[in-house]
């Protein structure tokens, strides 16, 4: 009955694509998304709406609608018109209205979700984002975890898988990204993506929403919300590199894994970042962060930061060594898309071993991974860079 819904809205989206898609920006000279787009990507949001129904039965974990999907696969050549965009501010109100409904869905009752982003490059066939959704289904008790997550696609392509997952998803535009360029890491228009991000998620937080904001490299094996400080902390982070003590600013962060509180400290916080790129300029979000840690505006106004512990929070960089803890796994420290794969799915294969060992061998003599093997040190210089290899090293 759903499915039948959706193939209408289905039907309805051809329709809106045969009057084209992108529109050729003569006075700059790259593509801006539309409200042709937009229009299509609200119906998509329709369509995930109903598809949430279908996703909470549980026998059916990402049942797809293939047919919607394989009907409205992306054409790798999108077509162009010279169409005009009239409504901008029309758009940007009805993106803020689209954002709102996305979160109020996706959230807990305290009004906290968890965020991932999406590109290209990570949702192939056995890719990374197959990973990330495989672990939620293995991990202990994070499958339900799911219902609270929000995908932000980056891309067009990453929308359409998102969606047709039936996930809760939105799109986010970066204005002056060509999506058919090639956006390796540390290019301009990879950082523009990035900071994006991080402007993204201040909106959200003003918004009144609390957010687990996790790569899409990171394997959760267990609820982290069991393994986060519960005192009066704003913002936790996780660390490539834990020293021990979790209020010490040395820490190496990393971040792509968060959890931060929505409030005026946070939120402040965001901004103060996000303006931080014009002092750095050419530098990822991370490193301006490891530059502003120590800033003495954030004391003033009050912010209370924490780093996450290894033990639970791990990585290549520095692995959670007791099975019997971790919570979530990292492919940080790792050079190349292929390297990740490789390495997260021995990891994957560790847990379900671990898994399947009687208990008192689970609880008394745990094993550990085996991994990394491909990443780590050996994969920086090894590997040849591979086509939209974004976000490859992290
Ligand atoms: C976008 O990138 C593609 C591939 O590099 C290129 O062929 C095309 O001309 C670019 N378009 C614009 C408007 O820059
Ligand atoms: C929101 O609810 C979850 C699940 O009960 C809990 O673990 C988390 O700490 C809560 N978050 C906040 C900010 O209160």
């Amino acid at each position: 009955m759903y499915l039948d819904g959706g193939s209408k809205l289905g039907g309805q989206l051809l329709e809106e694509f045969g009057g084209g898609y992108y529109h050729l920006n003569p006075k700059h000279n790259q593509y801006s998304l539309c409200n042709n787009l937009l229009k299509a990507v609200l119906l998509f949001a329709m369509i995930t709406l109903t598809g949430l129904v279908l996703f909470r039965a549980p026998e059916s974990p990402f049942q797809l609608s293939r047919s919607i999907y394989s009907s409205l696969a992306f054409s790798s050549s999108p077509v162009y018109n010279s169409r005009s965009c009239a409504a901008d501010s029309v758009s940007k109100i009805s993106e803020e209205l689209w954002l709102k409904q996305v979160l109020e869905r996706s959230a807990m009752p305290n009004k906290t979700v968890i965020i991932t982003t999406l590109n290209e490059a990570w949702i192939e066939q056995d890719s990374i984002f197959d990973l990330f959704l495989e672990s939620f289904t293995i991990g202990k008790e994070t499958y339900p975890l799911l219902r609270h997550l929000v995908v932000i696609a980056l891309d067009p392509k990453a929308f359409y898988r998102c969606s047709a997952l039936q996930l809760n998803c939105y799109f986010l535009g970066t204005e002056g990204i060509n999506f058919s360029n090639e956006a390796h890491f540390m290019t301009p228009d990879y950082l523009k993506m990035m900071w994006r991000r991080i402007d993204f998620l201040r909106n959200v937080l003003e918004l009144g929403y609390n957010f687990v904001f996790t790569d899409a490299d990171i394997m959760w094996f267990r609820n982290p919300f069991l393994h986060f400080y519960t005192d009066d902390t704003d913002f936790q982070i996780a660390c490539d590199h834990f020293g021990g003590n979790p209020d010490d600013l040395n820490n190496a962060p990393n971040g792509g894994f968060k959890y931060v509180k929505s409030n005026s400290r946070t939120i402040e916080f965001y901004k103060l970042w996000y303006k931080s790129r014009e002092v750095f300029p050419g530098k990822h979000d991370q490193d301006v962060l490891n530059n502003i840690k120590h800033n003495p505006y954030l004391k003033r106004i009050g912010l209370k930061i924490k780093f996450l512990d290894t033990a639970f929070f791990g990585g290549f960089c520095q692995p959670s060594k007791d099975l019997n803890l971790v919570t979530t796994m990292h492919a940080n420290c790792c050079a190349g898309l292929d390297n990740k794969i490789n390495d997260l799915t021995i990891l994957l294969d560790d847990w379900q071993e671990y898994l399947a060992l009687p208990d008192h061998i689970r609880e008394d003599k745990p094993p550990s991974w085996s991994v990394p093997q491909k990443c780590g040190p050996a994969s920086f210089g090894s590997h040849t860079p591979r086509r939209k290899n974004i976000g490859g090293k992290r």
